[in-house]
């Protein structure tokens, strides 16, 4: 990853690869921002009208280069869309320096270095633009290193160093600040990495031995249980979703505890490691990206192991459930009846509505340890990418004051989402003739049916939300902002975020 310095360096001086400045949308043209004062100078203040000729506007996810002033010890400018000028001319917003940044940090793959020159008016937007750059500047080629030459793998690394100009590094607020955007991206990098990797690969025992390292590394307590195991104790959603696969399920509980702590939060993440349908198999088309299905369990992974770098005075308890689901003599089958860890009957209609089987006996499992609030998190169904599109998460919750919390912890860390009902009336489509409950329900508000589903498997009285990442987890467009193509590590920062709440005191 991207190696990130403060410094209160001046840009002319610097020698890099390039400067990175901000030029915003102004009433009557671009707008030099704040923080590059120096590099307009050099360019005896005529940064504005020359940005103009070129074409720039300062639009969000624009990208113009220049050819740094006389005298600069760095070849090249680059100026990078900041949006519309603040009313007040000051307060750029953290999204758009993180993805101003990361726009930057996207184009400079292949470069040694470089200095960010962009708007710091405090703590908070020092770490805006150290996750911009940190996440902008991912890339994932660990497949493509076979037959390409030294020079074609250097001019794909992402970039090797950067200094944030206007970061104080004597600063403890910048330094904190700095510290935690290293660790968060570091992590959710690593989510990333873990959703790209091809299902032959990541397996769910893979994914469980990944862990296990992580737990070690990071001094989580972890337990795994393994097929055996799961029988043993009777988790019927996980070994039936599992059941049709030569890799076996596996259940990962991985606990955070602080020794301040009084609230304990559990995450639980929907882990398919590779989503076929089963025998409900889905028609091609439908399943190219479907190694992304376990971005839940990467997304509680990375929040866990972030909570534990970043020693928050919270409890947090992180819940895998991993199967790989796929038809075989072995499948559960369209009208097979699952005992459920719950004890519950449910009857499996559609072999493709895996994930919420995986997740009701993770639910289970999770409210046995009565924590104050449960989150899970799930690629879910493509009716929530209908409704919200590409880029938004759906959250429901049995808890109007929670969901609307974890909405504007997403808010503020610049993930969109947008809360979503759970109808009563919805429920009964999913009665069964034969069991306890039916996996499928009515096909219209399929997203909602299914946040349904999960409610039942989450213990009385406690507080709990549901995430539908179906949309934003994988992008299958071109990369912008600070997102790359294909695995996004979506969630991830909501999650750390609310733990951070909950440490503080300001969540439930
Ligand atoms: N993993 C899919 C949902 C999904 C679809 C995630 C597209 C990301 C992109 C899930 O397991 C699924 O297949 N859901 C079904 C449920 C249906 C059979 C009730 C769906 O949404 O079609
Ligand atoms: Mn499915
Ligand atoms: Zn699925």
């Amino acid at each position: 990853m991207t190696a990130l310095t403060l410094s209160t360096s001046a840009a002319p001086g610097l020698r890099a690869d390039a400067i990175v400045i901000g030029v915003a949308k102004g009433a009557k043209g671009p707008v030099v921002a704040p923080g590059a004062e120096a590099v307009d100078t050099a360019y005896d203040g005529k940064l504005a009208g020359l940005l103009e000729t070129l074409g720039a506007s300062g639009a969000e996810g624009e990208l113009t280069k220049l050819p740094a002033p006389a005298g600069f010890k760095s070849a090249l400018v680059i100026a990078v869309g900041l949006g519309t000028v603040p009313d007040d001319g000051t307060g750029y917003g953290a999204e758009a320096l993180r993805r101003a940044a990361g726009v930057a940090a996207r184009t400079l793959g292949g470069a040694k270095k470089a200095a960010f020159a962009l708007p710091v008016e405090d703590a908070a937007a020092v770490g805006a633009i150290a996750e911009g750059v940190l996440l902008g500047a991912y890339s994932f080629d660990v497949y493509k290193d076979n037959g390409s030459t030294a020079k074609a793998k250097a001019d794909k690394a992402p970039l090797a160093e950067a200094t944030l100009l206007g970061g104080k590094p004597r600063d403890a607020a910048h330094k904190a600040a700095l510290a935690r955007a290293t660790a968060v991206s570091e992590e959710l990098n690593r989510a990333r990495d873990l959703i790209n990797t091809p299902p032959n690969d990541l397996t769910p025992a893979a994914f469980a031995a990944i862990a296990q390292r992580a737990a070690k590394e990071h001094g989580l307590k972890i337990q795994v249980l393994d097929d055996k195991a799961l029988t043993k104790d009777g988790y019927g959603g996980i070994l039936g979703v599992g059941s049709g696969s030569a890799a076996t399920p596996r259940l990962v509980k991985l606990s955070y505890t602080s020794p301040g702590a009084d609230k304990h939060l559990a995450f639980v993440g929907k882990g398919i490691t590779y989503d076929s349908g089963g025998i409900s198999l889905k028609p091609a088309g439908h399943n190219e990206t479907m190694k992304c299905d376990m971005s839940g369990a990467a997304a509680v992974f990375a929040a866990v192991v972030s909570a534990a770098r970043l020693g928050l005075e919270v409890n947090v308890t992180g819940w895998l459930a991993l199967a790989e689901n796929m038809p075989s003599g072995s499948a559960v089958r369209p009208g097979d009846v699952l005992r459920m860890y719950s004890g519950k009957t449910v009857e499996v209609l559609n072999t493709d509505a895996e994930g919420r089987l995986v997740l009701a006996d993770a639910l289970w499992a999770a409210s046995a340890e009565n924590p104050d609030a449960i989150v899970d998190v799930a690629t879910l169904t493509g009716a929530m990418m209908l409704a919200l599109g590409s880029r938004t998460f759906g959250i429901m919750a049995n808890d109007d004051a929670f969901r609307s919390a974890i909405h504007e912890a997403a808010e503020e860390v610049g993930e969109p989402a947008w809360p979503m009902p759970l109808p009563e009336h919805l429920r009964k489509g999913m009665d069964s003739p034969t069991a306890d409950i039916a996996n499928m329900g009515e096909r219209m508000g399929g997203g909602l049916v299914a946040g349904l589903f999960l409610r039942e498997f989450v213990g009385e009285g406690i507080t709990w939300a549901h995430l539908d990442i179906a949309g934003p987890a994988f992008n299958e467009g071109g990369a912008f902002g600070y997102t790359p193509k294909g695995g996004t590590g979506s969630a991830v920062r909501t999650l750390v975020r609310l733990a951070e709440l909950t440490a503080e005191g300001d969540l439930g």
